[in-house]
């Protein structure tokens, strides 16, 4: 299939398959809102498993917590949040559509490239990023007028002055209206790590460099709501706050920049999907940052961030809630003396766990056709989930319902699903069945038959190469095993 047909393609794929619905489907959705159903879910929650573990298990100095989604509002006044944390956004007269001044032109840039007018859409996006980094609104306008770009609903060319719009959703504390206390839902996790910087570093006796990691639930108040899940108002991020001596931050930002790809790459991304994108126009906590960018199937975009925060956020924690936060650090500077208080400076590694989900998602998707040895053509819709992560491991068919062969299967099935998910399924031809754990993306299948009474042995289906071959029926759950996270 054309690359352009293959995401509208994968979207129903997700849907038809319990990846990923429309969220409140029966009332028409709610924009930029999805549910993930039974196989997505379960994806999600191995991805989010794999980051855990590779992040507080393996990495002896980095702990995790879970913080409340509801902060104290002044949380967000410190961080910076409540002033800065706004696109530049601007409306179309005619059709009252509002858009994010990036993605307007972004959109037009697109649209040059396609033409073949490569020249104007690189020109274009240079000048963008100079304007954005200089918060030149009005340069932003005359770019877009300049260029003659139109609304897509109303088709002209009438626009409003650019303006900032604050990107946090509020709510209000309390059940009784004027007692409530206007509250925000986090835009960002990393605020939860850092109010808790003291508690975890005292309590865990954490000794700098160490980080804090936490995954959890994100909102946006998104204006451009598209891509799928690419881009949602309701998301999950999994961030990790890496603490450490002033002076150390190029260190361990070029450190954690290289560590990111390569986990990327450890869960079966290619590297020649991924690439780094240095930030032009800095948040305004940042010294540095830099995006790990996927290839997803409409164009390169950000899945990873990695920022340099200075001590930017502690620090404004500590003025606004005038406690001291500060680390005492005991070991000794060359001066043979301990370079005593300080607050620390921090490397931070913020990736969306939805954005992941999309990317391994992409990446497994494949449409496969074929000619069998009669000569007629055969296909198969695969996803081709790296098997650590794949929502079953393993299915287990019975090749006919009868004869005891269902009860051999049910036996092996409480064994492995003590250790792992497997699937149970005696429905349907076999053909149809190895098709459907192909479209879930299960890796493994084994069907057991009445070869299976004779010598214990079952066939073992491989979902990647289709290449079957005869197994102990022992050693199903022991090869499948090697395979959990
Ligand atoms: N704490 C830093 C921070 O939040 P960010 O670059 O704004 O940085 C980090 O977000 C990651 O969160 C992004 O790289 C992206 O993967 C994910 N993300 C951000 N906004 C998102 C959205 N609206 N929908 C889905 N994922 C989003």
């Amino acid at each position: 299939m054309a690359e352009a047909n293959i995401f509208p393609a994968l979207i129903a794929h997700c849907k038809e398959y319990g990846y990923i619905f429309p969220s409140s489907e029966i009332y028409d959705g709610l924009s930029a809102v999805y549910d993930y159903g039974q196989n997505g879910a379960q994806l999600k929650k191995n991805i989010r498993d794999y980051w855990w573990k590779s992040m507080t298990q393996l990495n002896e100095n980095i702990v995790g917590i879970d913080a409340a989604i509801f902060m104290h509002p002044t949380t967000w006044k410190a961080s910076g949040h409540v002033d800065n944390f706004s696109d530049p956004m601007i409306d179309n007269k005619d059709s009252n559509k509002r858009y994010r001044v990036d993605h307007l032109i972004e959109g037009f840039a697109e649209e040059q490239l396609a033409k073949g007018n490569t020249q104007l859409a690189n020109d274009t996006i240079c000048e963008m990023e100079k304007l954005l980094a200089a918060d030149d609104f009005a340069g932003l306008k005359k770019l877009i007028d300049d260029n003659k770009i139109k609304c897509s609903v109303s088709g002209t060319c009438n626009w409003t002055e650019v303006r900032q719009f604050n990107l946090m959703f509020s709510t209000e504390l309390g059940s009784v209206a004027e007692d409530a206390n206007t509250i925000y839902l986090r835009p960002e996790t990393a605020q939860g790590i850092f109010v808790n910087f003291l508690n975890v570093q005292k309590t865990g006796r954490m000794k700098i460099p160490f980080g804090i990691a936490q995954t959890g639930k994100a909102f946006r108040n998104e204006i451009v709501a598209r891509q799928f899940i690419f881009r949602m108002r309701e998301f999950e991020q999994m961030e990790m706050q890496f603490f450490v001596r002033p002076g150390t931050e190029d260190h361990w930002y070029n450190y954690w920049k290289a560590e990111r790809i390569k986990w990327h790459e450890s869960l079966g991304v290619p590297a020649t999907k991924l690439r780094y994108h240095d930030h032009i126009k800095l948040a305004h906590y940042a010294k540095a940052a830099v995006d790990i960018e996927f290839e997803f199937p409409f164009g390169w975009k950000e899945l990873e961030g990695v920022h340099s925060r200075t001590d930017f956020d502690l620090k404004q924690h500590q003025e606004f809630s005038k406690k001291k936060i500060q680390y005492f650090d005991n070991d000794l500077n060359e001066s043979g003396k301990p370079y005593g208080n300080y607050i620390p400076f921090v490397v931070e590694t913020s990736v969306g766990l939805d954005r992941l989900v999309l990317t391994i998602l992409s990446m497994a998707y494949e449409e496969q056709k074929w000619n069998k040895e009669d000569g007629t053509e055969d296909s198969r819709i695969v996803l081709k989930i790296p098997a650590k992560i794949a929502p079953y491991k393993l299915a287990i068919l019975p090749l006919i319902k009868k004869d005891g062969l269902p009860d051999i299967a049910k036996k092996l099935l409480d064994e492995c699903k003590q250790c792992f998910h497997a699937f149970y399924e005696e429905k349907d031809s076999i053909g149809k069945r190895y098709r459907r754990m192909d479209a879930i993306g299960t890796p493994f299948c084994v069907t057991i038959d009445h070869q299976t009474k004779e010598d214990n042995t079952v066939t073992i289906r491989y979902r990647d190469s289709m290449k079957q071959e005869r197994i102990a029926l022992a050693d199903v759950k022991k090869i499948v095993e090697q395979y959990t996270i």
